[in-house]
């Protein structure tokens, strides 16, 4: 690539940084797919001046001086993409599942597993608010957004985003949740959603999960694709342990449990929402 390199050195080596990120993350890139993730590696080799091959290198041999690097390859490769109220499932969300929630507990623990940049936290809380109201929902809600990325959990940290994310969200929501930013096309959420959320960083493949408490709703949504089948599963089978007895699972309404041996139970007639029952 950047500098004499042969091109069956670059072959193997982003080989081999695949098997590291699968290994280190569970960010699966299948031999087919290689060439995707040579196109994401190739910003990473710019800004360090280095072939892929010799990113492996430093990868393997950088007595411990690589944790910079290590986390710029796992942005590279891996899909922040989300949205502010992505995907149908929300009517289910305001009128079923939430409302369980609460009559089962008087206070709510929800996670939301890949939290990227916060979207789906934050329409999570505007949900609660305009549920049962903001004051109430702050009271009875507390919405932990993990992620593997510190870039986007500091996206999600200071609630800030550009203008244009606000297309899916009524506009009554953004009168009453969100302030724009004089001078900026950009807007804040505002403090009464912020305080409802918090955000740490947590890599889904590391476990046992660090928590004492456990969930009434988790959300795993667009995260699963990443992972070789016996990884999903095992993921899948950890969040179980991790939801409380009636609690709801929610993955995208393009990801099944279906072929998965676990115990979730799929809820008759909704797509990608799921049951510990
Ligand atoms: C496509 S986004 C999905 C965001 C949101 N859940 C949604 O559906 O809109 C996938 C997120 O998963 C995160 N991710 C990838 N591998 C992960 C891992 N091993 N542990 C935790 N998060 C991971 C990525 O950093 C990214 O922010």
């Amino acid at each position: 690539m950047l500098s004499g390199t042969s091109i069956q050195e670059d072959a193997a080596a982003l080989k081999a940084i695949a098997e590291w990120l699968n290994r280190q993350t569970g960010i699966f890139y299948p031999e087919r797919k290689l060439d995707t993730l040579k196109h994401k590696l190739f910003k990473v080799c710019l800004d360090n001046r280095m072939s892929l091959h010799e990113l492996h290198d430093l990868l393997q041999n950088g007595n411990g001086n690589t944790g910079g690097l290590a986390l710029q390859i796992v942005a590279a490769a891996s899909t922040n993409h989300t949205a502010f109220f992505r995907e149908d499932i929300w009517g289910s969300f305001r009128e079923e599942i939430l409302p369980d929630a609460l009559n089962r507990n008087g206070r709510v623990r929800i996670w939301s597993a890949a939290a990227s940049s916060g979207e789906e936290a934050y329409t999570i809380a505007m949900v609660a608010a305009e549920l049962i109201g903001a004051t109430e929902a702050g009271r009875r809600l507390a919405i932990l957004g993990t992620d593997i990325s510190f870039r986007t959990l500091k996206t999600a940290e200071d609630a800030v985003y550009p203008k244009d994310r606000l297309k899916n969200i009524p506009e009554s929501y953004v009168q009453r949740y969100f302030t724009r930013l004089p001078g900026r096309e950009e807007v804040r959420i505002n403090d009464c959603l912020r305080s409802m959320c918090l955000f740490r960083r947590l890599n889904l493949k590391k476990r046992p999960y660090p928590f004492k408490n456990r969930f009434g709703i988790i959300f795993c949504r667009n995260v699963l694709y990443y992972f070789a089948q016996e990884e999903r599963e095992r993921i899948v089978n950890a969040l179980y342990d991790f939801a409380e007895p009636g609690g709801w699972l929610i993955v995208s309404v393009t990801e099944s449990l279906g072929s998965m041996k676990t115990r979730w139970k799929r809820v008759a007639g909704k797509t990608g929402i799921y049951r510990k029952l």
